[in-house]
């Protein structure tokens, strides 16, 4: 079964010579006398001529698309007006002498041409992943995915770092996603739950003295799954000693330029911009800015402070803002995408949208005569707005009204992309760091505070001193790398002293003191002996494949992902355990919903 070639490799300076080809048939056409057969293997596609008169071609008939076969024959010139040039081997084809069938495949379940199939339902693809992913683009992905991790593993390997392999069956913990419970059959009642990521296994081998780790980790929570999150992904995860925040950013920027040039041939400009979480939040209202586009937010609390327009005055009274941002020339909107708009505002909390037009060489708004002189001219020439503009505002909390007007943004760059008056080059990678988190944020539904990423991360120096008594007011070392408004990755310089490790569980997190020792005692043991300073960061490196192969969901460049529902539909999994492994388990009965 050896080929003498790869579909892609002949040419005219094989004229003559005898070959051996293997793969699959994209497709046939039956010219009158002579049977035309695209071969197709990983590589490319090669030209077969069968002449079907032939007794042992007889059952050449019997071939559909995408069986798989074998065939030995003589590579000869095409006629002059047969070449075709769009193809590698397009010069040339095969005359077909012996053909050996090895599977014949059955009627496609969908058109295989990546045009057609990705309009298919992406349902029916995932059932019948295997033939999604023999498309070329599918295997074009997946390539550019692995020379993604080939690059960051040699990268790191220069750097280092050794790579080593943490456990999967974790213990639960508190403080962070959803997680997969695993029971153990050999400790009744007990369970390990599947690692969220090898935060706490990492720092103990920083503790062991390895000095730099890292690994591809396969993740797991129980999260509600997007676009952009799988229940089971990949992290680039790493971890250092004796180093400070701009080592981390050396390193990843030198990682991640390498991965931009081998795979896409692109030089990335460094250092990254570095932007503190306010100022992501007050210009861009989000704290994994897109700044691939204008439309930044400004801040308008002074001058609405004494305003006649109730609603921002009273905002401006109970402590909140009132900020604004010109979507510029999006004036066009329709009632709908209006529509959409508020209701995009009201799922993050604000009670409507106000908004002005510059429409007819007028402005048009409801609350527009709430506005004095003073207070339009200070809009005007803050959010510099011309005709053919359409200006957003939210009043309320800071958070909150950032947070409102980051999203209303975002639709308005779909909207503005959609109606031809913005566009974004797809080769722009506007990588940014975000730092100065506060270590902590304020959770209003359980009237505590919770870590802003994870409680291993340690304040800023020069806030340890407010630690307790001001938790609100602590800097995190946390930092988050951010391109083109998608959080890529994230991680931190960590807690090494036991003292503070359990001030902020005990003291700030207010973690009862018995689940503390339970879930981290041994983490406050370890670093009794000998704990070095240390940090690291995880890259998500599904989202980093996804960037690079200019799609906009991981699952395409996930080999077997799961849908919204978890499932992968190819397997049929998850799927009901029988009673007897629910016994062993010790799982006294599941609740079976059709
Ligand atoms: P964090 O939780 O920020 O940090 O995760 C790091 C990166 O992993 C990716 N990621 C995901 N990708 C796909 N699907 C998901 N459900 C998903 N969740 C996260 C993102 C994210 O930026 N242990 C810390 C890192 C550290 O502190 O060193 C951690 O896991 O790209
Ligand atoms: P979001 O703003 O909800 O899209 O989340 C942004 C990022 O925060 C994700 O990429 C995750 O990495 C991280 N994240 C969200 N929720 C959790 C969680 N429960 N545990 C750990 N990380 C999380």
């Amino acid at each position: 079964m050896k080929r003498s070639h790869r579909c892609n490799e002949l040419s005219a300076t094989h004229v003559g010579q005898s070959v051996r080809l293997i793969g699959w048939i994209q497709s046939i056409r039956d010219h009158g006398g002579l049977l035309f057969v695209d071969l197709r293997d990983r590589e490319g596609i090669t030209q077969i001529v069968f002449d079907p008169k032939l007794e042992k071609f007889s059952d050449v008939h019997s071939l559909r698309d995408e069986s798989v076969i074998e065939i030995h024959g003589t590579v000869s010139k095409r006629p002059i007006e047969t070449i075709n040039a769009r193809l590698a081997t397009g010069e040339i084809e095969i005359l077909a002498e012996e053909l050996i069938i090895h599977n014949i495949c059955d009627p496609l379940p969908f058109p295989m041409e990546d045009a057609r199939a990705e309009q298919v339902n992406e349902d029916l693809r995932l059932t019948y992943r295997y033939l999604d992913l023999r498309r070329k683009s599918s295997y074009q992905r997946l390539l550019l995915r692995h020379i993604a991790a080939r690059t960051a593993r040699n990268y790191l390997d220069e750097k280092g770092f050794l790579e080593i392999e943490l456990p999967y069956l974790f213990k639960t913990t508190p403080e962070g996603a959803r997680e997969f419970l695993v029971p153990s059959r050999l400790n009744p009642g007990a369970a390990y739950a599947l690692a969220q990521s090898p935060q706490q296994y990492k720092q103990m081998l920083m503790v062991a003295g390895i000095e730099r780790y890292y690994s591809l980790a396969r993740c797991f929570r129980d999260e509600d799954l997007r676009a952009d999150r799988q229940p089971e992904f990949t992290q680039i995860d790493l971890e250092m000693s004796f180093i400070d925040r701009e080592d981390v950013y050396n390193l990843i920027e030198g990682m991640l330029s390498r991965i931009w040039k081998n795979t896409l041939d692109v030089d990335l400009k460094t250092p990254f911009i570095r932007m503190p979480f306010e100022g992501a939040m007050n210009d861009y209202g989000s704290d994994k800015p897109d700044t691939r586009f204008e439309m930044k937010i400004q801040d308008f609390t002074d001058t609405f402070r004494s305003s006649s327009f109730k609603v921002f005055a009273q905002s401006v009274a109970e402590d909140g803002v009132v900020k604004a941002f010109n979507a510029k020339s999006l004036v066009c909107l329709s009632q709908g995408e209006m529509k959409q708009l508020e209701d995009a505002a009201r799922a993050m909390g604000a009670k409507g949208l106000a908004f002005i037009k510059a429409e007819d060489d007028q402005w048009k708004s409801p609350i527009l005569k709430f506005l004095s002189e003073i207070e339009r001219e200070q809009l005007r020439i803050k959010l510099n707005i011309e005709e053919g503009d359409i200006v957003f505002f939210a009043a309320g909390k800071w958070e909150n009204s950032c947070n409102i007007l980051g999203r209303v943004r975002l639709e308005c760059r779909d909207m503005a992309i959609k109606h031809g008056v913005l566009s974004i080059p797809s080769d722009t990678f506007n990588f940014l760091w975000v730092v100065d988190f506060p270590l902590m944020t304020f959770d209003g539904e359980q009237n505590r505070y919770v870590a802003t990423h994870h409680p291993f991360t340690a304040p800023v120096p020069e806030d340890l001193d407010i630690l307790t008594s001001q938790p609100h007011a602590v800097r995190g070392q946390h930092y988050d790398i951010v391109l083109n408004g998608m959080e890529l990755g994230g991680g931190s310089i960590r807690i090494h002293r036991p003292d503070v490790q359990e001030k902020v569980f005990k003291d700030i997190l207010k973690i009862e003191s018995d689940v503390v020792d339970s879930r981290f005692g041994y983490m406050l043991r370890a670093f009794k002996y000998g704990a070095p300073p240390h940090g690291g960061i995880a890259l998500g490196l599904d989202r980093i494949a996804a960037i690079i192969c200019g799609t906009s969901s991981i699952r395409d460049v996930v080999a077997f992902p799961k849908t919204q529902r978890g499932q992968d539909l190819m397997s049929q999994s998850p799927s009901i355990p029988t009673e007897k492994q629910m016994r062993d388990l010790f799982i006294k009965s599941a609740i079976v919903r059709k």
